[in-house]
C-alpha cells in the first residue's frame, strides 16, 4: 500500500506533479531548462489542462484543474489523474510521487493522492511469483504546507479500508465461505476497534431466520450472521444500522443461472457485506463520533439436495410468509431477516447495500449505484451528497407503494419476485416490508465488480460503498 504523507521537499530528480491554476514556472520544481521550455510550449494552448511525460526516467506531470467545472467533476478528474500517475510510476518501477500545489486548494492534492493510492491496489496473492509483480509505488508525498494531519490520516484509512473490501470481493468462494467472511470481520474488528459477534447455524435457527436458512438449505457450508458494533464514548443517540448482502456465491440455486457468463462474476455477491465491514473498519479506526451497527447475513446460494425449491413457502424471522417463486432472488430473502433483526436497535436510519438486481446494472451501468428509500430527505440528500463527494454516485429511483403490489401472492404474504419491469425497485419494496424505521436501499449490482479497469478502479472488486459510507458518517 502507498502511504500519503506531508513532506518538506522532494528529493532531487524524483517524480513530480505540479498542480496549479495556470501554467507558469513561478516555483522552482527542479525542472531543467528544456523541460520548462517544452511545458511552456505545451500549455500555450489554453485548452490544455494536464500533461504527463517521462523525461529521461523521471516522471513530470502538470495538472491545471478546470475551476469552471462542477467541483465534484474537478475532484474526480484529480483522482483520475492520480491514477494515471500511479500507473506510470509503477510502469517505470518508481517509488515516490511528489505533489506540489500552488493553487491554494489543498483538496486537489488530497484527491490526486487518493486516486493514486486507490489505483495502486493489486490482488495478486494467488500468483506464485507475486513479489516480482508487486507495484513499486510506496510514498505519495504532499510537498509544502497547508495540509492537515487529521484529513491525511482519514484519507489513508479510507484507502486502506477500500482495499480490504476489494480483497474480500476478489476472494473466490473456495477461499471465502460464510464462515471465512465472518472470521475476516472478526479480524477487522480487532484491528480497528469494534465488536464483532458471529451467530452460527444453531443460533440462526433459534432466531428463526427463515429467509437466511432457506437460501442456505442447498449448501454444504453453514450460514453466518455477523453483528458488528462501533460505539464512541461520547454520544448516546439512536444508532445507525448498515446491512450488507453476504451471498458468498450466487449460482441462482435451483433457478440456476444460465451459463456461460451470468454466473462468472458471482463471487462478488457479498460486495455489500464487504462494503459494510470495511466501512466499520474505517469508522472505528478514524474514531468517528457516531454509533454504527453493521449486520451481515451470509451464505452461498446453491442447488444442493435440500435446496429451497421454487414454489416453497418460507416463514421469515418476522413471522410473515414468502412464496419463493425464484431461488435466484435470494438476496432479499437473507436481507429481509437482517432488516427485521435491525428493529431491536430502534435505528435513526438503516441503510442496506447489496448486489441485488441485474436490473440496476442494466439501468445505470457500472459507474453509479441505484438508491431508493423512505428515509427523511435530510438523510437521502446526505447519502446522495456523499455519493457525489467521493464519486460513488447514487441514482435515486422512485419508491412508490404501488410497486409493492407486484409482489402480492395468492397463497402467502408476499412473493419474492414480481416479474416484469422495474426489478430494482421491486427488490427495494420487498425489503421495505421488513422495516419499521427510516430506510434507504443501495443496489450496487452495477459498480461492485467491473470487467475491466476503469481509472483508479481496478478490474474486479471495486470496494464501492466504503468511501460513500465513510464520507456520510464523517460529516454527520
Ligand atoms: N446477485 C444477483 C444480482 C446481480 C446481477 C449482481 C448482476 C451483480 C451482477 C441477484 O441475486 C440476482 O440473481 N438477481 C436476479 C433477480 C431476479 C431473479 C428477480 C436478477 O437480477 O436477474
Ligand atoms: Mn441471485
Ligand atoms: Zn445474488
Amino acid at each position: 500500500m502507498a502511504i500519503i504523507s506531508v513532506q518538506k521537499k522532494a528529493s532531487p530528480g524524483s517524480h513530480i506533479l505540479v498542480i496549479s491554476n495556470t501554467w507558469k514556472n513561478h516555483i522552482d520544481y527542479g525542472f531543467t531548462k528544456e523541460e520548462v521550455g517544452y511545458l511552456d510550449g505545451y500549455f500555450k494552448d489554453a485548452t490544455k489542462k494536464q500533461h504527463s511525460f517521462n523525461s529521461s526516467g523521471r516522471l513530470i506531470s502538470v495538472l491545471l484543474p478546470d475551476t469552471k467545472k462542477d467541483i465534484h467533476l474537478v475532484l474526480e478528474n484529480c483522482r483520475k489523474h492520480g491514477g494515471v500517475l500511479a500507473d506510470m510510476i509503477n510502469g517505470i518501477k518508481g517509488k515516490d510521487l511528489n505533489i506540489y500545489n500552488s493553487s491554494k486548494q489543498v483538496k486537489y492534492s488530497y484527491a490526486v493522492a487518493e486516486g493514486a493510492a486507490l489505483a495502486n491496489y493489486q490482488f495478486i496473492k494467488y500468483k506464485s511469483k507475486a513479489e516480482d509483480q508487486k507495484n513499486t509505488l510506496l510514498h505519495i508525498n504532499l510537498i509544502g504546507s497547508g495540509y492537515d494531519s487529521k484529513t491525511l490520516n482519514k484519507l489513508n484509512i479510507v484507502v486502506e479500508a477500500t482495499s480490504k473490501a476489494r480483497n474480500l470481493v476478489n476472494e473466490p468462494v473456495n477461499h471465502l465461505n460464510a464462515t471465512d467472511l465472518a472470521n475476516a470481520f472478526k479480524q477487522m474488528g480487532k484491528q480497528a476497534g469494534f465488536t464483532v459477534e458471529v451467530y452460527n447455524k444453531k443460533k440462526i435457527t433459534e432466531l428463526k431466520m427463515g429467509g437466511l436458512l432457506s437460501v442456505n438449505a442447498g449448501s454444504v457450508d453453514e450460514p453466518t450472521f455477523t453483528v458488528m458494533e462501533y460505539k464512541p464514548r461520547a454520544k448516546s443517540k439512536k444508532p445507525f444500522v448498515l446491512v450488507g448482502k453476504g451471498v458468498t456465491y450466487d449460482t441462482g440455486g435451483l433457478s440456476l443461472k444460465p451459463t456461460p457468463n451470468s454466473m462468472d462474476m458471482m463471487k462478488c455477491d457479498m460486495a455489500g457485506a464487504a462494503a459494510v465491514g470495511a466501512a466499520m473498519y474505517a469508522i472505528a479506526k478514524a474514531r468517528l463520533n457516531v454509533h454504527v451497527i453493521a449486520l451481515v447475513p451470509a451464505t452461498d446460494n446453491r442447488p444442493g439436495f435440500n435446496a429451497f425449491a421454487p414454489g416453497d413457502i418460507i416463514t421469515m424471522m418476522d413471522g410473515t410468509t414468502v412464496e419463493m417463486v425464484n431461488s435466484d432472488a435470494e438476496g432479499r430473502m437473507i436481507l429481509a431477516d437482517a432488516l427485521h433483526f435491525a428493529k431491536r436497535y430502534k435505528p435513526e436510519l438503516t441503510i442496506d447495500i447489496a448486489t441485488l438486481t441485474g436490473a440496476a446494472l442494466v439501468a445505470i451501468g457500472t459507474t453509479a449505484m441505484v438508491g431508493m428509500g423512505n428515509a427523511p430527505k435530510k438523510y437521502s440528500d446526505k447519502i446522495k451528497q456523499s455519493g457525489n463527494n467521493v464519486f460513488e454516485r447514487v441514482a435515486e429511483f422512485p419508491f412508490w407503494d404501488d410497486y409493492a403490489d407486484l409482489m402480492k401472492s395468492d397463497i402467502a404474504d408476499q412473493k419474492n419476485l414480481g416479474g416484469g419491469y422495474a426489478g430494482a425497485i421491486q427488490g427495494g419494496k420487498f425489503l421495505e416490508k421488513y422495516t419499521d424505521y427510516p430506510y434507504y436501499h443501495l443496489d450496487i449490482a452495477g459498480p461492485a465488480f467491473i470487467p475491466a479497469k476503469d481509472g483508479y478502479r481496478p478490474k474486479g472488486g471495486t470496494g464501492t460503498g466504503v468511501r460513500l459510507f465513510f464520507d456520510f458518517f464523517n460529516s454527520i
